[in-house]
Order: structure tokens, then C-alpha cells, then sequence
């Protein structure tokens, strides 16, 4: 048998897992001690069976990061056969190589630990960089949602849309949106400043008056890259202008950024949960996950 050990970063996502392919979730007591320590009991039996671990490293990622681990630990404790971790969010998956001398390589950190806690197989959804997933000797798999996230925008009735990356490496995704939207996809070009972290994108002058643009990016965090393509886009009189991610941190005040930019509307998935999480990644990773149960 299979089920679902809901994380404490990923509840909703955890019972539309359960619903979709019909399995059963342990209950889990979670807890913080006083000081701050996280403990995880799972309550009743999981021996003999494939428990789906679903934890996103979501902000505050060093905790999510080890509940995740806790949860690992905790099933292979009680006897589960497999562990399967679905972490939509993976934490640190932008520390993907070493960009500066002497830097951690956080991410194969992550995945270093995920293996030693027991994990046997790992799913992610969009991950930043396909690089994260080789260090990991278990296997490792990425749900692409993009195609999931524009189908839902088809019903915006978007006009003449131009489906917009705010940096170049994201054009691949962009084209997938527009793909589907029947729109077309173009790019920014940014450069982050690897000292102090500052971002600067290059103007530029796109075909955009009167028609709706969404700008698609993996990740928004501080808001800062939507941001600066929203300016840009802003003075060449967009219809709208829609901001779409998979992964919504919105850290500080990242949506007032973006509105101050001329976003009218921002979008993301329930990767990481939060009121913005309209689109779920459920039956995407459900498809991936089928496949590995039966296999
Ligand atoms: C970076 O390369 C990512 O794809 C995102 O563009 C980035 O993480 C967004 O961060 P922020 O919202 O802080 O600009």
C-alpha cells in the first residue's frame, strides 16, 4: 500500500495528492519546542509501505528543509518500504555550482542529506537548475508545470498575449506559455551582480500596446526581476500586465513592488501555499508519482 505523510509546509497540496490518486494520509504531530526545535511523530502504521513524504522547502526554508528530513527519518523508522519526497519547492536550488571561490554548493548539500536521511526516489516541480537533480544518486525527477499554469490562464481571455521571461534562460518556458496560449514569447536579458546581489535588466522595446503581457518566471522572491521588466514594459502601454510563477516567496514587499511597476495581477502555484497559490501542481506531480508506484 501507499500514502501520503502530509509535511507541515504543504497541507493543501498533501490532501489534493490524496484525493487525486485516491490514497490514504497518516496523521503527523508536529511540534516546536520552546526554543525553536522541530519534532515530528507519524501516528499509527506505515510498516511495509510506500509513504509519499510531501514537504516544500518554503520560507523558512532551514526549517522546512529539516522537518523534511525529520519526516524521511521518521518512515524508514516506522518500517515504510520506500520513501518517496515530493519537495515542490526545492530550497537552494539556486546555489546550483559555485559561482565565487570558496562558496558552499548549498544545493548538493540538500540533496546530500535527503539521500543520507533515507529518501529512496525524489520529485521536485521546477526545479531552477536541472543540474541540482545530478547530485542526487537516487533517482530524481522535475514535474514541469508551465503547461499546467497556462492552460489556467487561457481563461483570461488574455488579448494579443505576449508571454514575456524576464531573463533570457527562462525564454524556453516562456514559449511553452505562449505555445498554449497561441500568444507569442519574448525575453529580457538581466545580469545579477554576484557580490551584492543586484539586479539590472537591459531595456528594450517589444510590440505591446494595447495587449495583455504576462511575464512567466520560475521563481519571484523579493519581486525585484518582475519588477524591473514590468518599468520597462509599463512605458510601452501594455493593455495588462500579469505576473505568473510556479514558485511564489513574495519575501518583503515584493508585491507592492511589482504593483508599484504596473503588475496588475500575480499568479503562482501551490508549490508553496499562500492566498496568491491559485493553480495547483497536484495532478501533475499525481501523473509523475503513478508512474512510480506502479513501476
Ligand atoms: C533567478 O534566476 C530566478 O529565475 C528568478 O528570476 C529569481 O529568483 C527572482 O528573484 P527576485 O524576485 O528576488 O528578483
Amino acid at each position: 500500500m501507499a500514502l501520503i505523510v502530509p509535511g507541515p509546509a504543504s497541507p493543501v497540496l498533501s490532501e489534493r495528492l490524496a484525493q487525486l490518486m485516491s490514497l490514504p494520509r497518516a496523521k503527523v504531530n508536529y511540534r516546536v519546542f520552546p526554543d525553536g526545535e522541530s519534532y515530528i511523530r507519524i501516528e499509527g502504521e506505515v510498516k511495509g509501505d510506500v509513504v509519499v513524504a510531501v514537504q516544500s522547502c518554503s520560507p523558512p526554508q532551514d526549517k522546512r528543509f529539516f522537518e523534511l528530513l525529520q519526516l524521511i527519518d521518521a518512515s524508514t523508522r516506522a518500517g515504510a518500504s520506500r520513501v518517496i519526497v515530493v519537495c515542490p519547492y526545492m530550497a537552494y536550488s539556486r546555489q546550483d555550482k559555485v559561482f565565487l571561490d570558496f562558496e558552499a554548493l548549498s544545493s548538493r548539500i540538500v540533496a546530500k542529506a535527503i539521500e543520507a536521511a533515507g529518501a529512496s526516489s525524489f520529485v521536485t516541480v521546477n526545479i531552477h537548475s536541472d543540474l541540482v537533480l545530478s547530485y542526487f544518486n537516487i533517482k530524481a525527477l522535475n514535474v514541469d508545470a508551465f503547461r499546467v499554469v497556462a492552460r489556467q490562464l487561457l481563461d483570461k481571455d488574455l488579448v494579443r498575449p505576449l508571454i514575456v521571461s524576464p531573463d533570457r534562460k527562462r525564454y524556453p518556458e516562456a514559449q511553452v506559455v505562449a505555445e498554449v496560449l497561441r500568444g507569442e514569447a519574448s525575453f529580457f536579458d538581466k545580469k545579477r551582480d554576484l557580490l551584492t546581489g543586484e539586479i539590472t535588466t537591459e531595456e528594450k522595446m517589444l510590440d505591446v500596446e494595447g495587449r495583455d503581457v504576462v511575464i512567466v518566471d520560475d521563481i519571484i522572491s523579493t519581486g525585484g526581476t518582475i519588477a524591473n521588466a514590468a518599468r520597462i514594459l509599463s512605458k510601452q502601454k501594455p493593455k495588462r500586465i500579469i505576473a505568473v510563477c510556479i514558485h511564489g516567496l513574495f519575501v518583503g514587499d515584493a508585491l507592492k513592488k511589482m504593483a508599484e511597476a504596473g503588475v496588475s495581477e500575480v499568479v503562482s502555484t501551490d508549490t508553496i501555499e499562500s492566498e496568491w497559490s491559485k493553480i495547483s501542481v497536484a495532478e501533475a506531480i499525481a501523473e509523475v508519482l503513478q508512474g512510480m508506484l506502479e513501476g
